[in-house]
């Protein structure tokens, strides 16, 4: 009886388990990494599936647990059979994952890389092999190894953050008015920086040209403001230390622009133990669960959304095309040099989310539950 109740338990796991990959429900607690073997493709049981290698950076940032879970679950429904790899944001480790996936025989890599200019020698491996690469998320840079890249509008991104500032300020009429600004982004070594940095400060540079966006701390660059792996921790002491130098005295900061999530966690982190001023409007990306609490609680202004739902169904259209032969989807044949020429592209659309929409926008579309969300 006891072996039953056992069988029967583990049996009702594993639907419900197949029923969160395969519904996308993204709300998957991180495990442990490893920096090693995640899945054993021999374990997924899709019989006679060819093989696909999915390298993903780390399991630290949410959002790359729920791209690798939702990639695999699709992966696997349309007959595949998956290697997904979690690399600790560990360049070496990263590369002699990618080195193995060729050992093994992968047909197709997708690969969201860590520093998008360190994987050129083991792609060349790959174009050996004639393995297709398709970039994912972020893209590799010098390398002409890669065929295609999935990933978000990610000028729009930057674009999306801008247009809110200018929005949520009342820029446009904000006559002699200034208000002070600090910036941060990510990972110098991600492609995607330039993208979300530029596109926004697209929007901002009128207002900075006229003197109504000042930045006290004088830290506008895009190498300065950057972010090692985008980790909140560095996020919150440099915003420790800018609030302790330039806004100790009483300063009001109006606003943060912070590129992402993980990085706006870090600065309301530091406005909580060192600031007492107006509250600033802050922005992120990503819509990771305790930005999202964040918003709700009036603590972050807005997060722009990327579904990794509909990114992860985009890859997975484009391996099967690879696979069979055929053309993968693409929209976009202008934006992403890598270095090497253009490489062709699927972008998926941004959206921002505030208060005002998330319930609709990651709620009711079933992104996540209201258990997720309960503080
Ligand atoms: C992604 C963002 C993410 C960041 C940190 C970027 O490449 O596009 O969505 O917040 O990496 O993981």
């Amino acid at each position: 009886m006891k072996k039953l109740l056992a069988m029967l338990l583990a049996a009702s796991m594993v639907v419900s388990l197949a029923a969160c990959g395969g519904g996308g429900t993204t709300s998957t607690p991180a495990p442990a990494e490893t920096g090693t073997t995640e899945t054993t493709p021999a374990e997924t049981g899709s019989a006679g599936g060819n093989l696909v290698g999915v390298a993903m950076p780390t399991k630290d940032l949410q959002r790359w647990n729920q791209d690798g879970e939702n990639m695999k679950a699709q992966l696997e429904a349309a007959g595949y059979t998956v290697d997904l790899q979690y690399a600790a944001n560990d360049i070496p480790t990263q590369v002699s994952q990618i080195e193995n996936m060729i050992a093994n025989g992968c047909e197709v890599l997708v690969i969201a890389s860590i520093d998008g200019e360190a994987l050129g020698t083991v792609l060349d491996q790959a174009k050996e092999k004639d393995i297709p690469v398709i970039a994912y998320d972020r893209l590799i840079m010098n390398s002409d190894a890669v065929s295609y890249y999935a990933t978000f509008d990610n000028w729009n991104v930057g674009v999306k953050q801008g247009e809110y500032i200018v929005e949520a300020l009342d820029l446009d009429n904000a006559g002699d008015k200034t208000y002070n600004i600090e910036y941060i982004t990510g990972d110098p070594g991600d492609n995607n920086i330039n993208f979300f940095f530029d596109g926004a400060i697209s929007v901002l540079q009128p207002y900075i040209d006229a003197g109504t966006l000042v930045c006290p701390s004088g830290q506008t660059e895009k190498q300065t403001v950057a972010t090692a792996n985008w980790a909140s921790d560095a996020a919150q002491s440099r915003f420790e230390n800018i609030l302790a130098s330039y806004y100790a005295d009483g300063t009001q900061l109006d606003v943060v622009l912070a590129s992402n999530d993980s990085t706006a966690l870090g600065v309301a982190n530091a406005l909580a133990s060192s600031y007492t001023g107006a509250y600033p409007i802050l922005t992120g990306q990503d819509c990771d669960i305790a930005n999202v609490k964040n918003i709700v609680a009036g603590t972050q202004s807005m997060s722009v959304f990327k579904d990794t739902r509909d990114l992860a169904a985009k890859t997975v259209e484009m391996v099967d095309a690879l696979m069979k032969g055929s053309e993968p989807p693409i929209n976009d044949t202008e934006t992403y040099d890598n270095g090497t020429g253009i490489i062709p592209s699927y972008l998926c659309e941004p959206v921002v989310c505030t208060t005002e929409n998330y319930q609709e926008l990651l709620v009711d579309s079933g992104y996540y539950t209201e258990a997720d969300l309960a503080s």
